[in-house]
């Protein structure tokens, strides 16, 4: 069965009368990948973490497949949506293996330890996020790529079949974050729906079926598909900068650069 998680009109404060999400509408289907871009501070992780019930909206709601996400527990959410923050800071000293066998957690009772179909899992998402040559290792000892890629074999674990990630690829190097976006087009394909916070337009570009544009000054500015998001007009308005916009040669996606502000003479 594929979900959809849909937001209507959003609005969220950290500080009453600070509104850093206003009327924001959004839906993450099964099925699709949907790219969350804008400039820092834009209120893209705010919004994820609305998305997945970690932040209450002062108003308009988040439903999940019709109900309203609040009326769900918390081991209920997580066995649909999966949420990679933008940092993890490991306070315990875990193998890579472990850390992903604590993706399990939904489908394990309070008192129960891991089964055969449990490992078995973990082993499988080791494999699908390419990190197998890191299993027996501290993750804490991990550089920041290999990081992600373990989180991420770490959430597929969980069985979702909606993932929210806060720029998965930040510290992959360039084969891996290609790699990264396959694998969700991938499982988008077997019915996942992905909602993805990245600064990377292009690869945004290439691999997500829609994005959601927000921006400081106006917040949500604009979504759809890449081709209609990713204009110069609305990128120099997003990031206040000259945005410009060509066609990428060999992927025929769009392909965004920002000019340099001007040197002294
Ligand atoms: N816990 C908090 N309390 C108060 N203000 C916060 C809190 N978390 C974030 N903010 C503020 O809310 C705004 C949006 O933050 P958010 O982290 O959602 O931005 P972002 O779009 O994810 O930025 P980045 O690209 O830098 O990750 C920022 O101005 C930030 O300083
Ligand atoms: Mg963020």
């Amino acid at each position: 069965m594929t979900h959809c998680l849909e937001g209507k009109h959003l609005a969220f404060a950290y500080e009453p009368g600070q509104d850093i999400l206003t009327d924001v509408d959004i839906a993450v289907r099964g099925g699709e990948v949907v790219g969350i871009v804008g400039p820092n501070g834009a209120g893209k992780s705010t919004l994820l973490r609305v998305l997945c019930g970690l932040l209450r909206t002062h108003s308009g709601q988040v439903r999940l497949d019709d109900k309203v996400l609040a009326s769900f527990s918390s081991i209920q959410r997580a066995r649909v949506i999966a949420f990679l923050p933008q940092t993890v800071n490991p306070v315990f000293s875990l193998t890579v293996f472990e850390v992903i066998c604590l993706g399990r957690y939904p489908h394990v009772g309070a008192l129960g330890g891991l089964g055969r179909h449990d490992l078995e899992v973990a082993e499988r998402c080791l494999r699908e996020a390419n990190a197998e040559e890191l299993r027996d290792r501290d993750f804490m000892t991990l550089s920041g790529g290999e990081r992600q890629r373990v989180l991420l074999a770490s959430i597929l674990a969980q069985e979702p079949s909606l993932l929210l990630l806060d720029e998965p690829t930040s510290a992959l190097d360039i084969h891996h974050q290609t790699e990264f976006f396959a694998l969700l087009r991938r499982l988008c394909r077997k019915g996942y729906g992905i909602g993805v916070v990245t600064h990377d337009l292009n690869l945004a570009a290439r691999f997500c079926d829609r994005l959601i544009l927000l921006s400081i000054q106006r917040r949500l500015l604009a979504q759809g598909t890449p081709i209609d998001v990713l204009t110069e007009d609305l990128l120099s308005q997003a990031y206040s900068a000259r945005i410009r916009v060509g066609v990428h040669p060999l992927t025929n996606t769009p392909l965004v650069t920002a000019d340099a502000p001007e040197e002294e003479p």
